[in-house]
This record gives structure tokens, sequence and C-alpha cells, in this order.
């Protein structure tokens, strides 16, 4: 029997160390310096944001908190759902047409399904026809071209219905840019996909400035699928609701991102229509920056998110759509979607500070990102003042948890000895 307690205390042995240096080595908290997005907490990712000043990599929020698993069982508009614009148009993606180049514009860095993943619900989808099916593209002149079209919607409808099976508390909302010209088009296409079993029905939708069925209530019915068109006759011809006679949105591009104003875009009613209960609130540059949208999803955002509130008669809004909603210089687009989920739910500051849905009750943590952190060698310049100091205040915590992990670990190993 002796000959098998060695082993058996080795490995404990082994157990502690390695719990040890998981312990003080993994999971970096937001606005830590880091190496690699597996060394940063969940829901976040290590990047830098240079257009902020930021030049020190450090990890950065990419997933709101769940707004329905925090404070549960309201209407659907008493949400707020992170959302991307031009969802399908990612950087790298080549065309299914097999052309070479694509040369449209792109928004987003990952696929659908790992958006959803992250925790967006809303996706904005540009529908043409195409090649005798309905794709996904960005127009020239109203058409497709090869160069311009990503793939056939089916693609990623697909997606979105293999993720609403296998999430089945989650509810995601479709705004389709629809170019579809071809009698039934899209209902064909989400049929065919299997969506069309998760369809929240238009006879369902408030009219009259109600509140929407609660989100319990979406889910039980397995009405988990809101789609809205921005094409009035798709209502009659497929069932499928006239966005701006549900929702309230605001300008897009560079005409909506002026400081100070949110008007409402021209085919939207005044965005203080209250008989109009859901608010869209769209913030992106007109030409997509990759480098420069990490500071438009950051303080200004929120910054505009106030403004929006105001506009739309103190409503906060329920969709927040950006590009690149993973680029950020800490809290980002996820950050302002927890801020309106605050406001919309229980009345705190940031759903993060929410008592379930006792309205008023909060309890505020210091959970505040960091301020951007830039590299600390002036030779190196992009330095934004007072700030950059901070980078190094940040680097030192990994650092000593490192070393308190490793220390402990070799002082339970040689103790057992
Ligand atoms: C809180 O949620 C419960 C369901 O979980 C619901 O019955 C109740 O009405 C909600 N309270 C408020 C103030 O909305
Ligand atoms: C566009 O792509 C299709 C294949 O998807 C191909 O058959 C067609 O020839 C292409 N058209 C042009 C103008 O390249
Ligand atoms: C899509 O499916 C629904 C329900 O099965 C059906 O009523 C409708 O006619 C179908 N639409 C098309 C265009 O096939
Ligand atoms: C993109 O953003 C960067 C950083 O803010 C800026 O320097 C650059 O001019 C922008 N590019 C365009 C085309 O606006």
């Amino acid at each position: 029997m002796q000959g098998f307690k060695a082993p058996v205390t080795f490995h404990v042995r082994l157990l502690f160390v390695s719990l040890c240096l998981f312990t003080f080595s993994s999971s970096l908290k937001i606005g830590e310096t880091c190496s690699s997005a597996d060394k940063c907490d969940s829901g976040l990712i290590c990047d830098t944001c240079v257009a902020n000043g930021n030049t020190r990599p450090r990890c950065t929020r990419v997933k709101p908190i769940n707004p329905t698993s925090k404070v549960k069982g309201l209407p659907f508009n008493r949400y707020s759902w992170l959302t991307t614009h031009n969802s399908f148009a990612r950087t790298g993606e080549k065309s299914d047409t097999g052309t070479s180049i694509l040369v449209a514009p792109t928004n987003q860095e990952d696929t659908v399904t790992s958006q959803l993943n992250n925790g967006v619900r809303g996706l904005m989808l540009d529908m043409y026809d195409f090649q005798n099916d309905v794709w996904l593209c960005h127009s020239f002149g109203g058409q497709c071209l090869n160069a311009t079209s990503f793939q056939p919607a089916i693609n990623v409808l697909r997606e979105i219905e293999k993720f609403l099976g296998a999430n089945p508390e989650e509810i995601v909302t479709i705004f389709i840019e629809d170019y579809v010209k071809s009698p039934q088009g899209l209902s064909k296409v989400f049929n065919a996909s299997g969506l069309h079993k998760y369809w929240f029905p238009m006879s369902r939708m408030p009219k009259k400035g109600d509140d929407w069925p609660t989100v319990d209530d979406m889910v039980k019915k397995n009405q988990r699928l809101v789609v809205f068109s921005s094409k009035q006759s798709k209502e009659a011809s497929d069932g499928i609701a006239y966005e701006w006679r549900y929702v309230v949105e605001s300008q897009y591009g560079d005409e909506g991102k002026k400081p100070g104003s949110c008007p409402n875009r021209a085919e939207s009613p005044p965005m203080n229509t209250k008989t109009i209960p859901l608010v869209l609130m769209n913030y992106f540059t007109t030409n997509p920056n990759r480098t420069g949208v990490c500071a438009d999803n950051s303080a200004s955002l929120i910054s505009m998110m106030n403004t929006c509130h105001q506009a739309a008669g103190n409503r906060w809004p329920n969709f927040i759509a950006v590009d690149f909603y993973r680029r950020s210089d800490g809290g980002g687009a996820p950050e302002a979607v927890d801020v309106a989920n605050g406001h919309l739910t229980c009345g705190c500051n940031n759903i993060a500070y929410c008592k379930g849905n006792t309205t008023g009750v909060c309890h505020n943590p210091p959970i505040s990102p960091p301020p951007p952190a830039a590299l600390d060698s002036p030779a190196q310049g992009a330095g934004t003042g007072a700030d950059s100091g901070n980078a190094n205040i940040n680097g030192k915590p990994v650092e000593l948890r490192w070393l308190f992990g490793a220390v402990l670990g070799i002082t339970l190993l040689l103790r057992f000895n």
C-alpha cells in the first residue's frame, strides 16, 4: 500500500501548484495590460486603441451583461440590445460568387455566430435579389455585383437558426435593409432557413404605444425572432413588419454623429414619438474606419446615448447599432448597452448595479473601466496627457499576481517535502 501513497501526494501537490498558478495568473480584468485574449476574463479581448492614445494592449470588453438573466420578465421594450451595423460585412470575407476581389467596405470583424455568442442581439442585414436568390451585399447603383456581394442570405439566417435552437431563452432582432423585389423572396428564404418557427407575428406587435409582450412570454411561445423590413409593402406580401411603424431610429452615418443632436433618420417618425415603444440609436461613420472606430465606440458613444435619450422623450435606446462592435478603448458598446439596460430595467446607472427588478435599489460597485492607457515611454508618443501614466500601474498587478502565485506554489512544494 505504501507504494501508492507517493504518487497520490505528488498529484495533490501538483494540483496545489497548478491551482496557485492558475488562480494568480489567469483572468485579467478590464483595462489590465495583456499579451493575448486568453489572458483576459471571459467576454474580454486584448486590444489597443491608438486613436485614443491607448497604445498598450489592454483587456477590452466585447460582451454586454445579458440583461434578461439579470433582471427577468420585463416587456421586450424594457431592454437594450447590442446591434451590429451591416453584421454580414466582415473584414477578410471572400465573396461567395468566387470572384477574387471583394471591393465592398466592411463593418465587422467576426461572423454572425461569433457576434451572437458575444451577446449581439440586433443584426442589420442588407438583402438583395441576386443570382436567382436573396444575397447579402452592398449595392453599386442599386445592384449587387459579384465584387460587392458577400454571400447568400440563407447562410447567415441558418447561423441565426442554429443559435436560437441552442439558446432557447434568447431573442434576436433582424433589421432588413430591403431591396428584394422578387415575389415573396424574403418569405421563401426565411422559410428555407428554418427560422419561420421562431417568428414573432406582426399581429402581436403593439401599435398604440403599449408595452411589448414580456420576454418570458416570447420565450414561452417560442416567438423569439423579431424581423423588420425597410419596405412597407412587405407587411402585406410577406407578413414582415415595416420597421418605422414599430421603431423610431436615429440618423446614421456622419450626420448622426454630430455631438449634441440626435435627429431621426428620414424614414423614421420623430425620436420622441411615444406611440412607438422601440428606440434604435445608430452611431457609426459614413465610411467605416477600422482604426478610428475604437474612439467612437467609447466615451462619445455614451455621450450620444444621453443626447438620444433626451431627444427620444427620456427614453433609452433599445438597440445600439455600431460598426466594429469589438473595438473600443475599454468598456465600449457593451458598456453603453449595460448603462441603457440599467436605466431601462431597474432605474440604476448600469445593469450591473441592479438588485433584481426592484426599481431604484442600486448597489454601485467600483466597476468603471480605468482611463485609457498609453505606452509610458514619451519617446513613443501617443500619450494623452494625464492618462498616459496609468499604463505602468495597470501593468503591475499582473506581474505581482504571478510572483505571488509562484512563491506560494514553491512554498507548498517545499513544505510537502
Ligand atoms: C419583476 O419580475 C417579475 C418576474 O420575474 C414580475 O412578475 C414583476 O412584475 C417584475 N416587477 C417589476 C417592477 O417590473
Ligand atoms: C459572377 O459570379 C458568378 C458565379 O457566382 C459567375 O457565374 C459570373 O460569371 C460572374 N460574373 C462576372 C461578371 O464576373
Ligand atoms: C412560409 O411558411 C409559412 C408557414 O409554413 C407559409 O404559410 C408560407 O406560405 C410560406 N411562404 C412561402 C413563400 O413559401
Ligand atoms: C480613421 O481614423 C483614424 C484615427 O482616428 C484617422 O487618423 C483617419 O484619418 C481616419 N480615416 C478616415 C478615412 O477617416
